[in-house]
């Protein structure tokens, strides 16, 4: 017994602090007593639950023996040096040894909880994010209405523009054989117009030459006006043809910008889901990664400090048993009883569900973007190329 006790003490290599049993030089006369003691003493100064990755429980388990051993023969020690002895083990337990489990348990619960927020945060971090996309998301519909409206518009402008060039088209047709006309007339007669006629008298001659030069000199006259009216008009006609296709441009111009705005919000919103995603992705990975990590420790610490729970309450029963009238027969009954450790069990949270990534389907420079966004876009309005950052990239 003693060499077991020996043993056991040099394996006990933790920094020395005192315990509070009392000094009492009768536990002295009685060797066994004193290296019990002194055994509890160590075991007391293992400090449970200051080294994690270590159970204290076999060592608990090694004091169990020795108490056991001890209770088989108490007979030579006296009663009231066992009582004493007793209290003091029964003191350590309760106000030193048992707290420190119940204390470390409630650390370890502590550190699974915190998860709970830390995957709470990812939800979070979700939620924003999802939140500002939907206000981008929200802005969308009425730049697409807008900018649809105004290439309505310019198709509007170009059909105006495409029937003014058709007219001026027309005009210049006009133009060109009235003053064509004129420029025929416009000119000094064959001298064949001036030959008399048969029998004709002088004076019949030269009324009759009146009247083909008069005649003549009207039709130049108002030949001339036609072409210089038909010149005028395909002027005017002209210039309205200018300035439509100004217009024209102008509008096509603003189309452009608002398009442009269009493409770039469109490209902010898909980024903005993109980035949600991977933020949330990366808060879930690296929450899951840590919880593993923490989970495994904690349920080895749990387990550990099971067994230390069930070894004290192993323990106490033997103390009790020490001091009893059928030690052998108490100290059975202690190895047979059931030690609840419910208090001691740890709750684990249950990880929510990682939620999908949400992306947005209509990218700018894309088919289904351009089926979507422009699809009630007239031909002869056609939009322009995506110049947005996401085109460019
Ligand atoms: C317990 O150990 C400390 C340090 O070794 C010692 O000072 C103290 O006297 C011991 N107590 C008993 C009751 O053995
Ligand atoms: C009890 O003590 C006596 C006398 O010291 C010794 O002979 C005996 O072997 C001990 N019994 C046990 C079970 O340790
Ligand atoms: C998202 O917006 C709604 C309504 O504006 C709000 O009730 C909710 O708290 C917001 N969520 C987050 C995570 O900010
Ligand atoms: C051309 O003639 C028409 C009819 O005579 C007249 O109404 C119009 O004002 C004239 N246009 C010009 C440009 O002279
Ligand atoms: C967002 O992600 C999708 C899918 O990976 C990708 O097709 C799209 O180009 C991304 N959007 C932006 C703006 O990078
Ligand atoms: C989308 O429309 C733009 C503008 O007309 C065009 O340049 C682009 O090629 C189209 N993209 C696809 C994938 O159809």
């Amino acid at each position: 017994m003693n060499v077991v006790l020996a043993s056991f003490l040099l394996t006990l290599v933790w920094p020395t602090r005192c315990l509070l049993l009392r000094q009492d030089a009768q536990r002295d006369l009685h060797p066994k007593l004193a290296s019990l003691l002194a055994a509890l003493n160590q075991t007391a100064r293992l400090k449970l639950g200051s080294d994690r990755s270590r159970s204290a429980a076999p060592y608990l388990r090694n004091l169990e023996a020795t108490l056991l051993a001890m209770a088989q023969n108490t007979s030579q020690i006296p009663a009231q040096l066992l009582h004493g002895v007793k209290d003091d083990v029964m003191t350590m337990v309760a106000n030193e040894l048992k707290p420190r489990i119940l204390t470390e348990h409630r650390q370890i619960q502590s550190q699974i909880a915190e998860f709970s927020g830390l995957f709470a945060k990812c939800e979070g971090v979700r939620g924003d994010g999802l939140n500002e996309s939907y206000l981008k998301q929200e802005a969308l519909p009425v730049l697409i209405a807008n900018h649809e409206a105004c290439r309505k518009q310019e198709s509007l402008l170009q059909d105006r523009l495409e029937a003014c060039r058709t007219a001026l088209q027309s005009s210049r047709l006009v133009d060109a054989s009235t003053c064509e006309s004129a420029r025929l007339l416009d000119r000094i007669p064959e001298m064949s117009v001036c030959s008399t006629l048969n029998g004709e008298s002088a004076e019949a001659y030269h009324r009759r030459m009146l009247e083909v030069f008069q005649d003549r000199l009207k039709s130049i006259r108002i030949r001339r006006l036609l072409c210089e009216n038909t010149t005028g008009a395909l002027h005017l006609q002209e210039s309205a043809c200018d300035t439509q296709d100004q217009e024209v441009k102008h509008q096509r111009q603003s189309c452009n910008l608002m398009q442009r705005q269009l493409d770039s919000a469109a490209c902010d919103l898909s980024l903005s889901m993109n980035t949600t995603c991977s933020k949330y992705q990366a808060c879930r990975s690296q929450a899951t990664l840590s919880y593993d990590l923490v989970r495994n420790t904690v349920k080895a610490r749990e387990s550990n400090l099971h067994d230390e729970w069930k070894a004290l309450q192993h323990i106490e029963c033997i103390l009790e048993a020490m001091v009893g009238s059928d030690i052998m027969r108490a100290a059975q009954d202690c190895g047979r009883a059931i030690y609840s450790v419910a208090h001691l069990v740890v709750n684990y949270i249950t990880m929510p569900s990682c939620q999908p990534c949400e992306d947005l389907a209509e990218v700018p420079g894309t088919s289904d973007y351009n089926a979507t966004v422009f699809a009630g876009i007239p031909a002869n309005a056609p939009v322009a190329e995506c110049a947005a950052s996401c085109c460019l990239a």
